[in-house]
């Protein structure tokens, strides 16, 4: 197990006009001085609009990570929509070097394939690293299946938002076991989800993040997981709760 990122920390003072300085996760992670990375896949969790994406988006820009995503050669801008949290935390790095790396924005896997497709156009040949097709021409779990599976090459930090969001529940299965063999091969991930599937991942962190305070849980403590589960064992009487019929 190789792990390139130990921790995050806050190691600056965010100015009271940042939005971010009101935001409950950045608050939390202040409090707690330090939030451990032990594990090669650490998750965060946690209702829409607490932080997850702001969080991890400034891990990757700290990681050297451009910030609409890609690989470190990715240096492209469209809409430049990151916040300013980068400039504030700090990362307690492994003595190893990632030899690999990816960061996936949730909103930009659009932009992603266009700069794929881009930087083949100046060096053909360079599709083939990922899958020889442009992920253009391909569905969006199809284009995130192919770019796990031929671009993402081990040794490497990986840092994915909301990955299930192109995937049906086979589709998911197959990142999984993408996923276990690239931690096989000293790779560490950190991932935001709201999938109670992609969490019950072996051998890693969750991280819940509430507005009360960052917790580490078992999946099946999570708010997600447990609603998800309510609502499958019995969908009659979740339907009849919620509508009250
Ligand atoms: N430019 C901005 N100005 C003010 N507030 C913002 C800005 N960008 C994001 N926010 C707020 O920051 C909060 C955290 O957003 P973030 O995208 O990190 O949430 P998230 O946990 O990833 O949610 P989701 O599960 O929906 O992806 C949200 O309440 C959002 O409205
Ligand atoms: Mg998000």
């Amino acid at each position: 197990m190789s792990i390139y990122i130990k921790s995050v920390n806050i190691s600056g003072e965010i100015p009271e006009g940042e939005y971010i300085s009101s935001l409950n996760a950045v608050k939390n992670l202040k409090k707690m001085g330090s939030l451990p990375f032990k594990k090669s896949v650490t998750f965060f969790v946690g209702e829409n609009g607490i932080g997850k994406s702001t969080l991890i988006e400034a891990i990757a820009i700290n990681a050297g990570f451009n910030p609409e995503g890609g690989s470190r050669d990715f240096n492209f801008s469209t809409v430049c929509a990151n916040s300013r949290l980068y400039d504030y935390i700090s990362l307690d790095k492994g003595t190893l070097r990632a030899v690999d790396g990816f960061f996936l924005r949730a909103e930009s896997f659009f932009n992603v394939a266009s700069n794929i497709d881009t930087l083949n156009s100046e060096k053909p040949g360079l599709l083939d690293s990922y899958g020889g097709i442009s992920l253009h021409e391909l569905s969006h779990g199809e284009g995130l299946i192919a770019l796990v599976k031929n671009r993402f090459r081990g040794k490497g930090l990986y840092i994915l938002d909301e990955p299930e969001s192109a995937l049906s529940p086979t589709g998911l299965i197959s990142l999984m076991i993408l996923m276990k063999s690239l931690v096989k091969d000293d790779s560490q991930f950190i991932i935001s989800t709201h999938s109670p599937i992609l969490m019950t991942f072996p051998d890693s962190t969750i991280y819940e993040l509430t507005d009360g305070g960052i917790n580490s849980v078992k999946y099946d403590q999570t708010e997600h997981f447990l609603l998800t589960k309510q609502f499958l064992d019995s969908p009659e009487r979740m339907l009849k709760y919620i509508f009250g019929e």
